[in-house]
């Protein structure tokens, strides 16, 4: 059988901080660097989601892009968007919110989703900034 590849790309804005409060503040700064600003700094997310099936011949595509932007928007753009993530995201409390944990927290939040209709999650990829991305491909 043949199977393809979508992918959707959605957008959001959000705050944060790295810090460990197991370490003093010298630490901290020297491990984390500016990412560690006590008042926050913010970032302008990428998220590029991909999806694979096996084509439906009678529409030419396994999963209706709308469907796909809709599950985007319900679970990461809605929790995250204009969000303090330290703060505001309850499935990332306890964690750091480095682009690695966030690629993942994105994933576990979809996946369910993505399985109910039928669709496989192949990866997600996570840009932090314009040269700086992490890829999640679910537990090997
Ligand atoms: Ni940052």
């Amino acid at each position: 059988m043949k199977q393809v590849t979508i992918t959707r790309r959605a957008r959001f804005n959000a705050a944060h901080k790295l810090w460990n409060e197991g370490w003093s503040e010298e630490k901290n700064f020297e491990v984390f660097g500016k990412c560690a600003n006590h008042n926050w700094h913010g970032h302008n997310y990428e998220v590029f989601v991909t999806v694979r099936g096996t084509i439906d011949e009678s529409t030419g595509y396994f999963m209706n892009f709308t469907e796909l932007k809709a599950l985007i928007q319900e679970y990461v753009e809605e929790p995250l968007d204009h969000k303090n993530l330290n703060l505001d995201v309850p499935w990332l409390f306890g964690k750091q919110t480095s682009v690695e944990n966030l690629v993942i927290g994105i994933w576990e939040q979809l996946e369910p989703h993505l399985a109910k209709s039928g669709c496989v999650l192949e990866r997600v990829r996570l840009y932090e900034t314009e040269n700086n991305y992490a890829d999640y491909y679910g537990e090997s």
